[in-house]
């Protein structure tokens, strides 16, 4: 650990936290210091009365972590303490709130968390991941030893979502909550809409513009939004986080075809994670879906998120925003240090931890809906009447449909479906995809109201 900056030592008799605190600086700690960690650093310096004034006290930033020392960050971090190790400098006495900004469901993240909370400091982190799969474990340390754990910045970036379902919609029972959860996802399939290029295309397109990582998988695969809809589940409906039970599916076998006929039948495609809890158990999936025009979510442009929140008396509310990036992530972490160092402190997830339950899911096959499908066949006569006996023995009934290419290529059928039992289509499109004149296995999404 180096020192650049002497700040008091506190007495060891008992811990600082602990102690009345408003007529003190609340002292903090950031651990990783790339894109958000530098914005918190940002934010924090040039802000520093505005942020004293609204949160009664001033915010001390004491010490930092990351890897490298010498890389250049675009902040000045030379007043403050070094330390190599997170779970180091989230262990230090003289720090208060510890900032957990490095990313991954696991090692450093989760370590120096768990060290921070075990000493009763306060924690406010950006780590959906590490929430997702450990967040149960997490808030019970925090209530064990009176620390707060907050994760706006982990939930759709600059969205105040989890104070607004945790607080504003705290008076109603919340009957759904769904959207647009990743920003890279509505990029490209936005993109492919208005431009007419194909998926790949986009995706290097994203990549370059920065909208999409060099390894985009958990993106495009859905693994990301389906961390925050395990986020929103929990503190909708007082359910343990269980990522486990989401379906998941990405967007990566969206093709412009899909997309076309989505927007002749006045759908857009979007990859809308959403949490339902039924008489038969929590609904809990991410999934490419057609969403009609006129849905509050359907004209979200870009690497813009939509959280919408469904509750008995409110109705319906829709909030939009920037889901990602240094400035939305920084401003949502430096709202929850405000909160904190005012001397708020409401369970994690909205109820005591031990009142969290278990919900069961629903299985997944009972779901209800109008589906789209996809399917490459031979264009050979008696072909689209194989397939629509399949779809009937299966007691799925057909609304629409299209064929697009003919013979001697294999044409793209496209057909939408009437409400029918998820695990009727399921199984109708088993056997057309095990028929000799199918290409491929057909693709299925769920038309949603929206
Ligand atoms: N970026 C966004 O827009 C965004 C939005 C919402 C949530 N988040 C979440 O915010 C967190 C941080 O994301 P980010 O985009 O800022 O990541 P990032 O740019 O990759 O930064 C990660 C930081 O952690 C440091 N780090 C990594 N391993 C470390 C270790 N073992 N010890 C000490 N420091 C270590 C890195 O140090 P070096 O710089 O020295 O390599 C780097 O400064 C993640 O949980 C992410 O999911 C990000």
């Amino acid at each position: 650990m180096s020192k650049t900056k002497s700040h008091d030592q506190p007495t060891h008799e008992q811990p600082t936290h602990d102690r009345p605190t408003h007529d003190r600086p609340m002292r903090i700690g950031i651990a990783g210091l790339g894109t958000v960690g530098a914005g918190v650093v940002k934010i924090m310096q040039r802000h520093s009365d505005l942020l004293a004034h609204r949160a009664g006290r001033r915010l001390e930033l004491v010490a930092v972590a990351a890897r490298s020392r010498t890389r250049d960050r675009g902040v000045d971090l030379s007043a403050y303490d070094w330390e190599d190790d997170p779970v180091a400098l989230a262990k230090r006495e003289d720090i208060d709130l510890y900032i957990e900004v490095i990313g991954g469901s696991d090692g450093p993240a989760k370590a120096s968390t768990t060290a921070a909370l075990k000493r009763g400091a306060h924690v406010v982190t950006a780590n959906k991941a590490m929430l997702a799969l450990h967040g149960a474990m997490l808030a019970q340390l925090a209530e064990e030893h009176g620390a707060s754990l907050r994760f706006e910045a982990g939930v759709a970036g600059g969205i105040p979502i989890i104070k607004a379902l945790g607080d504003g919609l705290a008076a109603n029972e919340v009957t759904r909550v769904f959207g647009v959860l990743n920003g890279t996802c509505n990029y490209i399939l936005t993109k492919m809409a208005r431009t007419g290029r194909d998926y790949s295309d986009i995706l290097e397109e994203a990549k370059d513009l920065g909208y999409a990582e060099a390894d985009p998988t958990a993106d495009v695969g859905g693994v990301d939004a389906a961390h925050k809809l395990a986020l929103l589940a929990s503190l909708a409906f007082g359910t343990k986080t269980n990522f486990d039970a989401i379906a998941i599916e990405g967007i990566e076998r969206i093709t412009l075809p899909d997309i076309q006929f989505a927007a002749d039948l006045g759908y857009q495609v979007k990859l809308i994670g959403s949490a339902r809890m039924t008489p038969s158990g929590l609904e809990q999936r991410v999934a490419p879906c057609l969403i009609p025009n006129h849905s509050a979510i359907a004209a979200l442009d870009g690497v813009t998120n939509a959280v919408v929140c469904e509750g008995d008396f409110v109705g319906q509310v829709v909030a939009t925003g920037p889901g990602a990036g240094e400035g939305p992530t920084a401003s949502a972490i430096v709202a929850d240090i405000i909160d904190i160092a005012r001397g708020g402190n409401r369970p994690v997830f909205g109820v005591p931890t031990s009142t969290l339950v278990d919900a069961s899911p629903l299985d997944p096959g009972a779901a209800r809906a109008p589906f789209f499908l996809r399917m490459t066949l031979n264009d050979a006569p008696g072909a689209l009447a194989q397939v629509t006996r399949i779809l009937g023995d299966a007691g799925v009934s057909i609304d629409q449909m299209r064929q697009h290419g003919r013979a001697p290529e294999p044409a793209a059928v496209l057909i939408v479906t009437h409400e029918a039992l998820r695990s009727n289509v399921q199984s109708a499109v088993e056997a057309i995809a095990a028929l000799p004149i199918s290409h491929d296995h057909p693709v299925v999404l769920q038309i949603d109201k929206g």
